[in-house]
């Protein structure tokens, strides 16, 4: 690969919502006018993208009526059908309108979670026609500001309520859907419920369907509570719970900053891509940033493009990490080949270890070599080897 041009078979996909961004903040308005989601159908169509994801009123307004949904969808469909574009993943916007402030599955006002609930139903079944088999669930007004507003314990039951009807729904339909849960620890909510990565997965076993449920970890939002992300990403995938990912970048734990991939914390991205390219995660490599507020429209396709020329880069720098001869002498040097073999052999018991047979000075005094192994890791990222 020398030219890093995206083509569908990379898998890359974007949210409506990313490049779609109007990009009004805290502090300010609009900055860039709404654009059709068929229009950014065709326009990532030609950029070498794969596919779309979007909330449901990405593509319809939250108000709109029956006409208004069918006509939005319609021509949302019309340039998925013309393009080739795929949908494998969609999810709600359960944060947007007023009535979520006090989240959707965990709302303290029990009308709001029924509605949330029928909202997300109605959506599963939009996902399920446009051949979406993953559904995503990011909580991001499932929290509170202030401890006392909040009965964690109760507020995970209804969470766990509400992930277990809408798993059942699924199954009812016969539709060939898992979900992933994305976990943030704050923001736009002061504290979210399921803040990492660890907790999600902790949650997901008290499920009635844990083997329905998984993640879809996001870069940020694991920096952001000062976590590594390929850590975090690869005990993700240990446990076979990486359903869908969430690629942006992000300059440690600061506000959700949602920079292009690549952007932000660049060695991280690095592990990241070396991580996922060598393993058995087979899923979209989807983006979820969002570009700059100064950026115009050319600004946002060139963020976009950003995104997969950076992912392409690192999948290239890896390659030749791993291709490296001196790196794989490295590797054997600083015992990844001896940490992947069990601590004790075939038949052997823990009765059979003696402390007396170990030369400790000798282990005491053995240097593991990672800074070779790290700088040989630097030379490739920064293209000098
Ligand atoms: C954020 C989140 C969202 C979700 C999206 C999908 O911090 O804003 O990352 O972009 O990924 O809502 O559910
Ligand atoms: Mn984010
Ligand atoms: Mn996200």
């Amino acid at each position: 690969m020398t030219d890093y041009t995206p083509r569908p078979e990379d898998r890359f996909t974007f949210g409506l919502w990313t490049v779609g961004w109007e990009a009004q903040d805290v502090f300010g308005s609009a900055t860039r006018p709404r654009l059709d989601p068929a229009y950014s159908v065709r326009k990532l169509a030609e950029m070498g993208a794969y596919g779309v994801t979007f909330h449901d009123n990405d593509v319809f307004d939250f108000d709109a009526d029956e006409s208004g949904r069918d006509q939005a969808i319609g021509s949302f469909r019309k340039a998925l059908d013309e393009t080739g574009l795929v949908v494998p993943m969609v999810t709600t916007n359960l944060f947007g309108h007023p009535v979520f402030k006090d989240g959707g599955f965990t709302s303290n006002d029990r009308r709001v979670r029924r509605f949330a609930l029928a909202k997300v139903a109605r959506n599963i079944d939009l996902a399920a026609e446009l051949g979406a088999s993953t559904y995503v669930m990011w909580g991001g007004r499932e929290g509170a500001e202030s401890s006392f507003a909040k009965d964690i314990p109760a507020a995970l039951d209804r969470y766990r309520e509400g992930v277990n009807l809408l798993c059942d729904y699924v199954r009812e339909q016969g539709y060939d859907m898992r979900f992933a849960l994305e976990p943030k620890p704050n923001e736009p909510r002061g504290d979210i419920l399921l803040p990492t990565i660890g907790h999600a997965l902790a949650f997901i076993e008290t499920l009635d369907h844990p083997e329905m449920v998984g993640l879809n970890p996001e870069v940020g939002h694991e920096e952001m509570a000062g976590l590594n992300f390929a850590a975090g990403v690869a005990q993700a995938l240990w446990h076979g719970k990486l359903f869908h990912i969430d690629l942006n970048g992000q300059h440690g734990p600061r506000f959700d900053q949602d920079l292009r991939f690549g952007a932000g914390n660049l060695r991280g991205a690095f592990a990241l891509v070396d991580l996922l390219e060598n393993s058995d995660y087979d899923g979209p490599r989807h983006f979820d940033f969002k570009p700059p507020r100064t950026e115009d429209e050319d600004g946002v396709w060139a963020s976009a493009a950003g995104c997969m020329r950076n992912y392409l880069i690192l999948k290239e720098r890896s390659a030749a990490f791993r291709a490296d001869p001196e790196v794989q002498a490295a590797l054997e040097r600083s015992g990844l080949t001896e940490l992947a073999q069990p601590t004790l052999a075939e038949g052997e018991t823990l009765a059979t270890l003696r402390e007396e047979a170990y030369d400790i000075e000798a282990m005491a005094t053995h240097g593991f070599a990672f800074e070779q192994l790290d700088q040989l890791a630097m030379d490739h990222l920064l293209g000098v080897r």
